[in-house]
């Protein structure tokens, strides 16, 4: 059995004062223990959120961390082993707004997937297509192409501390939600690729769901069979949206 997650993608919002309302408001929802959650705040947000939500069961990620390991020259950025340290157990890895609007590349992407392993963070590897990708009818190519790059050079075995989100680039902010059966489709693929490497880490790996996920239809979708939870981006900043799919993928 597979334990659902949900993960809050923050994304660059926030000031001090709205991070603390946010952080009070999901204080006092219903959150199922039954459901693994992870909130993903501004790197400059981090530590406030650790401070605020240290006694619920809520974990704090990074969105994105660099390629490089430990400690050094690097201006700018911000290590795995940095977020580590101060708490934080996921990071992002690949979302679609690094990968298309500050070009990192599947090369650069999988850099960081190891970088995160080795610096002691969870990565949330983020996969998906464009519309115009879509409408070629090559999502399963790109997909597929952009999981092979971090299969072919860490090896499957990777993926035992690892979860994938699927989020097609036109359903990301844009209200428009894959139909369940559309995301289904590329979740199913996603593990029959690592299925053909190792079928029990393939049936253990979680596979999220992201583009428009929200209260009103994260049922519908956390109900496919290999949907395990959902990276949930403008309804996270909402603590009664976030804690109502927090509780339906409990359900
Ligand atoms: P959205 O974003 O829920 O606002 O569509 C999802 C994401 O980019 O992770």
């Amino acid at each position: 059995m597979r334990r659902p997650m949900v993960a809050g993608n923050w994304k660059m919002n926030g000031t001090r004062a709205s991070v603390a309302e946010l952080i009070e408001s999901l204080r006092v929802q219903a959150l199922p223990v039954s459901v693994e959650i992870a909130v993903f705040p501004s790197c400059l947000h981090v530590a406030q959120v650790l401070g605020g939500v240290d006694d619920k069961h809520v974990a704090v990620g990074a969105q994105d961390c660099a390629a490089q390991n430990g400690f050094g020259a690097l201006t700018g950025e911000v290590s795995a082993e940095q977020f580590a340290e101060v708490g934080c157990e996921w990071v992002l890895v690949g979302h679609s707004e690094r990968r298309l609007v500050l070009g990192e590349t599947d090369e650069v992407v999988s850099r960081k997937f190891l970088a995160a392993q080795v610096g002691g963070l969870k990565p949330v590897l983020c996969l998906g297509e464009t519309l115009e990708e879509r409408e070629a009818g090559r999502t399963l190519e790109v997909v597929g192409r952009q999981l092979a790059q971090v299969l072919d050079d860490h090896g499957i075995a990777a993926f035992e501390s690892a979860v994938i989100a699927y989020e097609p680039v036109w359903a990301i902010g844009s209200g428009l939600t894959a139909t369940p059966e559309q995301a289904q489709e590329v979740h199913a693929a996603i593990r029959e690729q690592l299925s053909r490497q190792d079928r029990q880490v393939a049936e253990g790996v979680r596979l999220l769901y992201g583009g428009s996920v929200k209260a009103d239809n994260a049922a519908e979708l956390f109900s496919m069979a290999d949907i395990d939870g959902g990276l949930v981006g403008g309804a996270s900043l909402k603590a009664n949206e976030f804690g109502a799919i927090c509780r339906a993928a409990g359900n």
